[in-house]
């Protein structure tokens, strides 16, 4: 981790990133084309204009997950407080917007810190700066960090507990077993008499899924595609985003919906000066999004060393928010 001096830390009491290299991004890249399901990891889609597209999603009618969240965080603040204590202090993990970390600092006593970590650097720091400005008693120490890579936290003044926040049902997007790696990365990073407040999504009627990933207005797709450009850009390829269309579907025996990008026609691609076939209709897996049962959910945790303490899911049981301790 190192300081980044160069940036005007305005309202923020400091700032940290683990620089970004864009010869993992392309050794990524060029690894997952090989496979022969071909492959892109999906913390790619978040670039400026993916992130500013993930926005549009949250506000989709489609998308149930982040306003079902959101009422459940605002109905259950108090006790979420109650829960925590005062001098807490949150980290969360994939920050975005810093949108709804704001219902629990409202509610929550006192509290010490936030630390915000989050793959896209200017973002995070826009975002990590609004909010310092709304909450000057906090100390705001952005990190720009793929936090899917363990890390080490900062130590923030006169905080009594440290939790874990990770939203949206982001956890759905790592395997089961990269799922369970990243929560006891998580356990180790906050320490223990700590705890993690995390949103899942839960198993549901394959429709609302289905309607979830391909919106009426066509933003995922949008946001599906833009993996490509960001690509092209960072590494210099020459991807036809009108020659890939968005695929996104519900695989019951996985436990996911998978979003791929489909060739529309036999076509060749150049990316860092290597050459990739396509077939037609081959695809690009681009993004799983698992989604679990409570208990489902209650397993995985304690295969990675967390204690369920509590959990709440709304009236339709779309969406379920755990408040786990370190076992
Ligand atoms: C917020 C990253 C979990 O998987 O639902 C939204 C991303 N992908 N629409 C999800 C996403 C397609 C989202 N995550």
């Amino acid at each position: 981790m190192s300081d980044a001096a160069e940036i005007d830390l305005g309202p923020l009491h400091d700032y940290y990133e683990i620089e970004y290299a864009v010869e993992d991004f392309r050794a990524a890249i060029l690894a997952g084309l090989s496979q022969p399901q071909k492959r892109i990891l999906s913390k790619y889609f978040y670039d400026e204009r993916g992130s500013r597209l993930f926005e549009q999603i949250t506000q989709l009618p489609e998308y149930y997950p982040t306003r079902t969240e959101t009422a459940l965080l605002r109905a259950h603040a108090a006790e979420f407080a109650e829960l925590i204590g005062p001098h807490a202090s949150l980290v969360e993990f994939g920050s975005g917007s810093s949108t709804k970390v704001r219902i629990l600092l409202d509610a929550l006593e006192a509290p010490s810190g936030y630390v915000p970590i989050d793959i896209s650097r200017d973002h995070l720091i826009e975002s990590a700066k609004d909010l310092a400005e709304a909450y000057p008693d906090l100390m705001v120490v952005p990190i720009a960090a793929d936090y899917t890579k363990p890390l080490k936290l900062p130590e923030i003044a006169n905080e009594l507990v440290r939790i874990g926040f990770f939203s949206g049902s982001t956890i759905g997007n790592f395997l089961y077993a990269e799922a369970v790696d990243f929560l006891r990365t998580a356990a180790t990073e906050l320490g223990t008499d700590n705890g993690l407040l995390i949103g899942v999504d839960l198993k549901k009627d394959e429709a609302i899924l289905h309607a979830a990933y391909n919106d009426a207005a066509g933003i995922t797709a949008q946001f599906n595609l833009n993996i490509l450009r960001h690509i092209n850009r960072e590494l210099d390829a020459d991807f036809d985003l009108d020659g890939f269309s968005h695929d996104a579907r519900w695989r019951p025996e996985e436990g996911r919906v998978e979003m791929h990008l489909v060739s529309k026609h036999s076509q060749t691609v150049l990316v860092g000066g290597q050459v990739f076939e396509f077939a037609e209709g081959e695809s690009i897996h681009t993004e799983d999004s698992h989604k679990y049962t409570v208990e489902e959910f209650h397993a995985l945790a304690a295969e990675a060393g967390w204690r369920a303490f509590r959990h709440w899911t709304d009236a339709d049981d779309l969406f379920s928010i755990h408040y786990l301790r370190v076992a």
